[in-house]
C-alpha cells in the first residue's frame, strides 16, 4: 500500500509531468524484479538483499538508488517494497523543511515499511542531522518550541527501510552516503533492453509492435525507459491516425521525425547544445554556464538531463575547463571536425 504522510504534501514532479502523463507511467510501471528489465547487477543485489532480509525476518537495510531520470529508481522502489508487503511513505528531499516534518513523517512508519525520499541530495543539512540517528539507531531526537520553553524529546522509531534517490550522487555528503551499505547505481539501457520494455508496454497498452519498429524507438530513446515509453505513446497516436494501428518501422521512423529525434535520439535542445559548443565557443572548452545562456535552457538540465547521453554517445566531453566538442559532433552538424579534434578522439580511443 502506498502511503503518503499526512505531514507532506504530495511528492514533487517534474514540471513536464501532468496528471495524464504521470498516470500513464505508473500503469505501466513493472510490478516486480522479473517484470524489471535489465540493470542485472543492482538487481541482483537487491534481490540477495531482499531474500536475507526475508530469511532472517528482518526489515530490509537502507538502500540508495542514484543515476539519471526515468531509469527505474522509483520503480525500484516500489518493488522493494512490494516484495515485503508492507507500506511505503513517499516524500522527496525539498519537501522535509524542518525536523518536524520528519518527526510527522517517521511517526507515521510502522515495523518493516519503507520511506522514500526523493532527491535525498536537496535534504537540508540540519534534517540530515537528525536522520542519522534514525538510520543507524531508530531514534528520533528533536528539539521542539525555542527560546526558554523548548525541549528535546526522544521518540524511538520502528524498524524500518529508507531508500534514499538521487540524481546527484556526487551531492551527498559523506556521512549520509556512509549510511547506506551500498551504492546502486542505475545505467543507461541497453537499445536491446529497451525494445524488452517497449514491446511490455506496447502489449499493456494493446498495440500491436512488429520488432523492428520496437527497435526503432528503442534506439532513439537515449537509454532511458521513461523516454522510451513517451516515444511509444506518441508513435502509437501516429499509428493510429495515419496507419492501421500497427506499430512498423516505417510508422516509427515518420512518427519520430515528426517530433524531430534523430536516429541517435537527439532532439532540438541536444542540437543547440552542439551548436553552442561548436559555433559560439569554437569547440570549446566552454562553462555549462555559458552554455545554458546560449540555449536559454536551466543549467540543472542541461547538466542532468542532457549532457551525460552527449558525453556517453561521444559528442561532448567534459574537461576541467569545461566542455569540448568531439569530433561527432561536428559531423552531427554536418561540417568537418578541425585537425587537431580528429587527432584529440584517436588518442582517446
Ligand atoms: N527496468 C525497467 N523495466 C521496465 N520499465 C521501466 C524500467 N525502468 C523504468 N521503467 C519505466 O520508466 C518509467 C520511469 O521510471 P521511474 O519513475 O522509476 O524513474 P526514476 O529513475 O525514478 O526517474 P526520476 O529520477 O525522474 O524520478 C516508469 O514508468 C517505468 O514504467
Ligand atoms: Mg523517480
Amino acid at each position: 500500500m502506498i502511503v503518503t504522510s499526512v505531514a507532506v504534501p504530495e511528492p514533487l514532479q517534474p514540471d513536464f509531468e501532468d496528471e495524464p502523463t504521470r498516470e500513464f507511467e505508473k500503469s505501466l510501471r513493472p510490478p516486480d524484479f522479473e517484470e524489471f528489465c535489465g540493470q542485472t547487477k543492482v538487481k541482483e543485489r537487491l534481490m540477495l538483499m531482499v531474500e536475507a532480509a526475508k530469511q532472517r525476518d528482518d526489515a530490509l537495510d537502507h538502500v540508495l538508488l542514484c543515476g539519471p531520470p526515468g531509469l527505474g529508481k522509483t520503480t525500484l522502489a516500489h518493488i522493494l517494497c512490494r516484495g515485503f508487503g508492507t507500506d511505503i511513505h513517499v516524500t522527496s528531499g525539498p519537501q522535509i523543511e524542518k525536523a518536524g516534518d520528519l518527526a510527522g513523517i517517521l511517526t507515521n512508519v510502522g515495523h518493516g515499511d519503507f520511506l522514500f525520499i526523493d532527491e535525498i541530495h536537496r535534504l537540508h543539512p540540519a534534517i540530515e542531522e537528525y536522520l542519522y540517528p534514525a538510520m543507524e539507531d531508530f531514534k528520533l531526537d528533536i528539539i521542539i518550541d525555542s527560546g526558554p520553553s523548548a525541549r528535546s524529546i526522544s521518540l524511538s522509531l520502528p524498524k524500518f527501510t529508507l531508500i534514499g534517490a538521487t540524481t546527484k550522487a556526487g551531492m551527498l555528503t559523506r556521512p549520509l552516503l556512509s549510511r547506506f551499505g551500498i551504492t546502486n547505481r542505475l545505467d543507461y539501457y541497453s537499445p536491446e533492453e529497451l525494445v524488452i520494455i517497449i514491446k511490455r508496454s506496447a502489449s499493456l497498452l494493446n498495440v500491436p509492435i512488429e520488432d523492428d519498429g520496437a527497435l526503432e524507438i528503442g534506439a532513439r530513446s537515449r537509454g532511458t525507459p521513461r523516454i522510451a515509453n513517451g516515444l511509444l505513446r506518441w508513435v502509437r497516436d501516429y499509428a493510429q491516425v495515419r496507419a492501421d494501428n500497427i506499430i512498423t518501422k516505417k510508422v516509427a521512423v515518420e512518427a519520430l521525425a515528426m517530433l524531430d529525434i534523430d536516429e541517435d535520439g537527439l532532439d532540438e535542445m541536444d542540437k543547440r547544445i552542439l551548436e553552442a559548443v561548436v559555433f559560439k565557443y569554437g569547440g570549446g572548452p566552454v562553462g555549462i554556464n555559458s552554455i545554458a545562456v546560449a540555449v536559454g535552457e536551466d543549467e540543472a538540465t542541461i547538466n542532468e538531463v542532457y549532457e551525460p547521453y552527449l558525453i556517453l554517445k561521444g559528442f561532448l566531453k567534459r574537461t576541467p575547463r569545461g566542455r569540448s566538442a568531439l569530433p561527432p559532433a561536428y559531423r552531427k552538424l554536418g561540417i568537418n571536425p578541425p585537425e587537431r579534434q580528429n587527432n584529440e578522439q584517436e588518442e582517446l580511443f
